[in-house]
């Protein structure tokens, strides 16, 4: 069983290096000799640290895409750019694939898993979410007989890793070079730190979870970019630690389109966001530390699940690229590859984020005397938005820094309360807002 490998870089090496380790077993159990046997890359000359053969490694795409001895292609060369045009080609040809390339699924998912189909090939991407972590395959097998109503997760390692470090005293900057040396990042950061990478991630999980399509453009997106050490402090203060949090849920509202039904034939659309958000510090999400991930589903059958582990790094992706590399040889040992079509027959639309109801954190500076408090409160109450606690700190002579929880409040409701806040004149400036997660109850 020959496989081609298109990218050598921090996840093409850790593919590598299983495969090369683990080939006794991999070809015991398969019954066949797993081979990689060609490997594309921009740049042959490049020191990668690995024993490999120089005439393994090619320039050319042409050379494992026009060899009919290679089935399996993996793509770990990412974007959307070259990657979806080869991931094509290897499907039209037949050949199955094996992706970790988020952006691409998140993006484009239909239309290369129309190709999958149209070319009887498996394309397989449980890397391109939560890297290590077996979360999708559980979601599209393990929990088929659930209705899913959340699933909630850190899903991207390198914020995680800047949000603890920031947690522990050091600063952003510092956090980022770290995880940028430790193989955590993208290849641009911005991608991790804007949160465009998490929603990708949850655009996919989102999908297979509610068999509706949710692509990267549909999840509201916030970055880690605002949160300072300051709120990180006040969210411990208050009982809960920051995180930048991606949340799939579904709601049956009146915002559903007519023939989208849920269970029992009642409306539904979907929430899809990523941004930073306060938990309890006693939920099982609060305590993921580092490059660490963590999904946590919540199925009517099954009840709460959460699946840890690392989501990011060049082993942890390799474990499950290898995974679905040893997936689609079975399945084209048996015969039975072309089985990964779509399975969006559901069309729920997703809610824009002013309709979402969740708790605020809000922090603001404001002039410390009589009658600040009141004048802020009376415009929270004026826009149905209830306030659950408050804290006032002096931080220079006749200035206090404000934060205030609010209870569960339309989103919209509290960004009209807000306008007018930063317009009141004894208002200095909304330093920041943040929302607060909690249970599906809460
Ligand atoms: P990377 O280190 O930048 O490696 C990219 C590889 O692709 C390099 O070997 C590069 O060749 C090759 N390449 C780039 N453009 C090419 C082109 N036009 N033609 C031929 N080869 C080309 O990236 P990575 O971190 O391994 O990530 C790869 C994929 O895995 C991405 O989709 C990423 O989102 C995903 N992923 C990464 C992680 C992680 O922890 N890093 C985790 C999960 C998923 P040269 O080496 O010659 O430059
Ligand atoms: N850059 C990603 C992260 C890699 O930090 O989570 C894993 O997809």
């Amino acid at each position: 069983m020959k496989v081609g490998l298109l990218g050598l870089g921090t996840v093409g090496r850790g593919v590598w290096q299983l495969i090369s380790r683990e080939n006794e077993v991999l070809s015991n159990r398969l019954g066949c000799d797993l081979q990689i046997k060609k490997i594309l890359v921009n740049d042959k000359s490049k020191e990668r640290g690995l024993a490999i053969a120089p005439e393994l490694l090619t320039t050319e795409a042409k050379d494992i895409l026009e060899d009919e001895e290679i089935k399996i292609v993996v793509e770990v060369i990412g974007g959307t750019g070259v990657a979806r045009e080869l991931v094509k080609q290897a499907l039209s040809r037949g050949k199955s694939v094996v992706t970790a390339n988020k952006e691409l699924m998140a993006s484009f998912g239909q239309e290369v898993l129309e190709a999958a189909d149209l070319g009887g090939a498996d394309l397989l991407f449980e890397a391109s979410v939560a890297a290590g972590i077996p979360i999708i395959k559980p979601l599209r097998e393990s929990l088929v007989g659930n209705r899913i109503a959340r699933v909630m997760g850190i899903i991207n390692g390198t914020t995680n890793f800047i949000l603890s470090k920031m947690d522990a005293g050091q600063n952003y900057e510092d956090a980022l070079v770290k995880a940028q040396e430790l193989g955590y990042a993208e290849r641009d950061p911005a991608s991790d730190v804007e949160g465009k990478d998490a929603a990708a991630k949850i655009a996919i999980l989102a999908s297979i979870a509610f068999n509706s399509r949710v692509t990267a453009a549909d999840v509201y997106t916030e970055g880690i970019g605002s949160i300072s050490s300051v709120d990180i402090m006040y969210a411990r203060e208050l009982g809960y630690a920051v995180k930048l949090l991606a949340v799939a849920k579904v709601d049956a509202d009146e915002f559903g389109q007519p023939g989208a039904s849920g269970a029992g034939g009642a409306p539904v659309s979907l929430e899809a966001r990523v941004h930073p958000a306060m938990i309890p510090l006693d939920h099982p999400l609060a305590s993921v530390k580092d490059a660490y991930n963590a999904i946590f589903v919540e199925g009517d059958a099954v009840g709460n699940l959460m699946f840890f582990g690392q989501g990011a790094g060049s082993l942890p992706t390799a474990s499950a690229i290898v995974a679905d590399v040893f997936q689609a040889a079975t399945n084209i040992l048996g015969s039975v590859t072309g089985q990964s079509a779509c399975t969006c027959f559901n069309s729920w639309p997703v809610k824009s984020i002013e309709k979402i109801e969740t708790s605020f954190y809000l922090l603001l500076e404001a002039a410390d005397r009589p009658g600040v408090l009141a004048s802020i409160a009376k415009v929270f109450g004026d826009h149905d938005v209830s306030i659950s606690n408050v804290i006032q700190k002096q931080t220079e002579a006749g200035i206090a820094e404000v934060v205030f929880m609010t209870n569960k409040v339309m989103e919209g409701n509290l960004r009209s309360a807000l306008t007018i806040i930063e317009s009141l004149d004894v208002v200095d400036k909304v330093k920041n807002v943040m929302r607060v997660e909690v249970g599906q109850d809460g």
